[in-house]
């Protein structure tokens, strides 16, 4: 009987253990009920080894609700919740309340802000170890976790999925949205970005290029090694931490999008005793001024490493010399050049070497002398600042954004400034005077505010300027698509000579066609390795050189992918002549009506829908709104990929006035047939008018045949409108189409849509916006009343 105690003992013990172990894993369940608050005993809860900490850390005037790593010399906040709320005071409290919700109440008005959104009501949270905060439901399944919305930060065993970012915080102790982001795109590339910038190519500056699938992701392991997860077993590797796990103490591994745009991956060392250490493992950029929008516009940046500064151009100072980020406003007065006659004689401008001025210039010459591009810029008024280098002339705009020091030598920019002897501007906002006698008081802080009216004018009006400019300018574009295009085809015209474009095309040998403004010529640019179509303009107005080159210039920023983009133009005297793009698979009129293999129903779908895709750009999402006045299919061109893009867009005005209502004549069909009733009228048109055209080229493609067939089988088909409005009517839609694959469901909404589009009154006929809703299916389209039926 003796073994009894010892089994008692055994027994007690091994329960005392157990009980031990609940305990301790037991304190890091947080209950229902429990609370926090900055001026409670309690401000936060520890994950089980004392890492990270969940609760109040004091940010800018007062609290932010976050998770940190403890005992840093500088705090390390890793997440934040919600980070663009303002402080709260140090009477607010983090509750989990008894119902199973997670609720920051701020002291105002008792108001309650969620700080996780849970279908369910929470039963429990933690803070675990890996430092993720997460809630759980009854049956312990996470139903929340702070891991799922990552701010600037991911941890070790944390992801970032396709379609999210990280957006670096403002300072290391404000943690509200700064100034950069890192996108995982869904074209499986991990690229940065300035916050608010497009995704243009030329916006980005860190990529790692690895446009590989949609089904990429980035990762970080327990072990520190950053990687993009690419499907099921790809893996790119991006860094990896040189702590292995044979140390001693813990170690947490963190990637994080800093505040000056740098992707960097950290570790920490927790020996304990307060002993804990940083080691920064890698850095995706070596040097902060590779970073774009670092400075803000037209400044520049200089200096190497992790040291760079701003400063400003010359003829500029700085918006808020205690923020120098902010940018710099032009000190002198702007719009002088556009009243003066002679702008040249008001400015002169000031070399700077070694200068490099960024991705977006609006003009680039090539071969010509440094004087002439001098030159050029003194009398542009759209001219900020040239950069002149190898024999090209580059021009730029203002605001003068991505600027920075170059190692490039050879490079010189010219900065435009106001003459010494002209007094066009007033001078700059004086600083506050140091010396302030009694009397003049008065008048100083007058002056004072209104210095600081002009200059918030100022700071918002550049702010607008920048926001505005971005928007003109910037395409949505991919940095994986055309990554291997060069910088002058990109995003500026080109400007050739007449003798070149004669070599590009072998003499105007071969004719790709004939539109209203001349011939069509094939060529070849870039030693001969990308088709280009040359465009001879021959019945045009006679327009100063300047206005034909401002017009090719808005062409040129239209930037979409339904759109045949210019490349370059020419011109000699009268001589005008403008390269596009080649269009390998010719235009929809030859795809539909002369092809032997038409195109299927579902391109058919594809064609109509990138149509109406390039018309809407035109109308409402471009810079200046343009009617394109001449829609129709010969106007239209397709790619080798089978993408339909429009052409001749933003010509109509540079017509001569009788020639606008000339007929082209090429197929037989005439050109009115496209044409609006207003527009046949000679009457105001609006860009209703291109919604008629698009809707008789709507239903052209839709039927494969021309809107006006005389040799048709009966007389009701020769008008093809009044045709298919009959078929619609008797619910004959069958009729229209031959192909065997057609979707009677798109049919109706494409028939539909075409005849609202064809209506007499411009009212009644939708804008592009609800053509491309209602071909979507994504509208409702009402029963369309019988069209128009022009005959002429
Ligand atoms: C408590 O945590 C330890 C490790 O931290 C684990 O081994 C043990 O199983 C946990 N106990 C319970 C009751 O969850
Ligand atoms: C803090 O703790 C002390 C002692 O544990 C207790 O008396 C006091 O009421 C607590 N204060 C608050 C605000 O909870
Ligand atoms: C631990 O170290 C941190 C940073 O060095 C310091 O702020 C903190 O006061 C230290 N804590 C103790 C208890 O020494
Ligand atoms: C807890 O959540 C899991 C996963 O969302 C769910 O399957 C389970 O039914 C939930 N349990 C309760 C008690 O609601
Ligand atoms: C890592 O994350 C996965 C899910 O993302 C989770 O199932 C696993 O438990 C985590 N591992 C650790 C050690 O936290
Ligand atoms: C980005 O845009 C948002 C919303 O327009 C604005 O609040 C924010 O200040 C902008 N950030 C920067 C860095 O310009
Ligand atoms: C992290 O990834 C590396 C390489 O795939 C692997 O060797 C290591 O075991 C991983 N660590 C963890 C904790 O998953
Ligand atoms: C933080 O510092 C305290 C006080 O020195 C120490 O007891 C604790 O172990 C440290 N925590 C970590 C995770 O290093
Ligand atoms: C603190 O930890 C580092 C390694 O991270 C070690 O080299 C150093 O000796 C430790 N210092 C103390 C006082 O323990
Ligand atoms: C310097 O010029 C070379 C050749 O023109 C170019 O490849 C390089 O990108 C330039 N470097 C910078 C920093 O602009």
């Amino acid at each position: 009987m003796a073994y009894i105690p010892a089994l008692l003992i055994f027994v007690l013990c091994f329960l005392l253990s157990a009980n031990a172990n609940a305990q301790r894993n037991h304190s890091n369940v947080i209950h229902l009920g429990s609370s926090l608050s900055p001026a409670a005993n309690r401000t936060s809860w520890l994950s089980p080894s004392g890492v990270f900490a969940f609760g109040f850390y004091q940010s800018r005037d007062g609290f932010a609700v976050g998770i940190w790593l403890i005992n840093q010399t500088e705090k390390t906040i890793i997440w934040t919740a919600n980070r663009d709320d303002p402080a709260v005071s140090s009477k607010a409290t983090l509750d989990l309340t008894r119902d199973g919700q997670l609720l920051l109440r701020t002291n105002e008005q008792g108001r309650e802000v969620p700080i996780a959104d849970v279908t369910e009501p929470a039963a429990s949270a933690a803070m675990l170890d890996s430092g993720n905060f997460v809630l759980y439901n009854k049956t312990s399944d996470v139903i929340w976790e702070s891991f799922d919305f990552p701010t600037d930060t991911i941890l070790g065993n944390q992801s970032l999925s396709a379609g999210n970012s990280l957006v670096s915080s403002v300072s290391q102790s404000v943690q509200t949205s700064g100034r950069f982001r890192l996108d995982m795109q869904d074209d499986g590339n991990l690229v940065a970005y300035p916050v608010n910038s497009s995704t243009a190519q030329y916006d980005a500056y860190w990529s790692t290029r690895t446009a590989l699938t949609d089904d990429v992701q980035l990762t970080l392991n327990r072990s520190g090694l950053l990687f993009l997860q690419i499907g099921e077993s790809g893996v790119h590797v991006l860094a990896k931490s040189s702590y292995s796990d044979k140390n001693n103490g813990i170690i947490i591994h963190r990637a994080t999008l800093d505040v000056d745009g740098i992707f960097r991956l950290y570790s920490h060392h927790f020996g304990g005793n307060n002993n804990s250490s940083m080691l920064m493992e890698w850095s995706a950029l070596p040097n902060q001024c590779q970073v774009n929008g670092f400075c803000g516009s037209n400044s520049y940046c200089s200096g190497m490493g992790n040291k760079a500064v701003c400063n400003c151009y010359p003829g500029f100072d700085f918006i808020d010399s205690s923020n120098k980020f902010l940018g710099c406003y032009r000190n002198f007065d702007d719009n002088a050049c556009r009243r003066s006659k002679d702008p040249a004689m008001l400015y002169s401008v000031v070399p700077f070497e070694n200068m490099w001025l960024g991705n977006y210039p609006y003009s680039v010459v090539q071969m010509i002398k440094k004087e002439d591009c001098r030159k050029s810029c003194l009398e542009d008024c759209n001219c900020g600042a040239v950069l002149y280098g190898d024999d090209d002339c580059t021009k730029y705009k203002l605001p003068l954004i991505y600027g920075r020091e170059s190692e490039n030598t050879s490079d010189t920019a010219f900065f435009k400034v106001i003459r010494e002897n002209i007094i066009a501007a007033p001078p700059p906002v004086p600083l506050a005077p140091k010396v302030v006698t009694e009397s003049k008081r008065g008048l100083i802080l007058i002056l004072a505010i209104s210095f600081g009216f002009i200059s918030s004018l100022c700071i918002i009006f550049a702010i607008y300027s920048f926001i505005r400019y971005r928007r003109q300018v910037f395409g949505y574009r991919r940095l994986s698509e055309n990554a291997n295009l060069g910088l002058t085809e990109e995003f500026t015209l080109r400007s050739f000579s007449y003798d070149e474009l004669e070599k590009v095309t072998c003499g105007f040998k071969e004719e790709l066609g004939r539109g209203p403004f001349g011939a069509v010529y094939k060529g070849t640019i870039s030693g001969g390795n990308k088709a280009v179509a040359v465009k001879r303009l021959e019945k045009v107005v006679e327009e100063g050189q300047r206005e034909f080159q401002a017009e090719m210039t808005a062409i040129a920023r239209t930037h979409h992918r339904n759109l045949v983009r210019l490349l370059g133009f020419c011109i000699e005297g009268s001589r005008k002549l403008l390269v596009y793009e080649y269009m390998s698979n010719g235009s929809v009129a030859d795809l539909l009506f002369k092809g032997e293999m038409r195109p299927s129903w579902r391109e058919r779908v594809k064609i109509a829908l990138d149509v109406a895709r390039g018309i809407l750009y035109l109308h409402e999402e471009c810079e200046v709104r343009i009617i394109h006045c001449n829609i129709k299919p010969q106007n239209i061109l397709v790619d080798e990929t089978g993408t339909a893009k429009i052409s001749d867009f933003g010509l109509a005005k540079l017509l001569l006035p009788n020639q606008s209502r000339a007929t082209t004549g090429a197929e037989g069909t005439s050109e009115y047939s496209y044409w609006a009733p207003e527009q046949q009228k000679n009457a105001l048109i609006s860009e209703k008018a291109d919604t008629y055209s698009f809707g008789i080229v709507l239903l052209e493609i839709v039927c494969c045949r021309s809107s006006i067939e005389v040799k048709a089988a009966t007389a009701d088909e020769i008008m093809l409108s009044s045709w298919v409005y009959q078929c619609f009517v008797t619910g004959k839609l069958d009729k229209l189409v031959e192909d065997e694959n057609v979707d009677f469901v798109t049919l109706e909404r494409m028939v539909k849509v075409g005849l609202w589009c064809i209506q007499e009154d411009p009212d009644l006929r939708p804008s592009m916006k609800n053509v491309i809703l209602m071909l979507e299916g994504a509208m409702h389209i009402p029963v369309p009343a019988s069209p128009v039926v022009s005959l002429l």
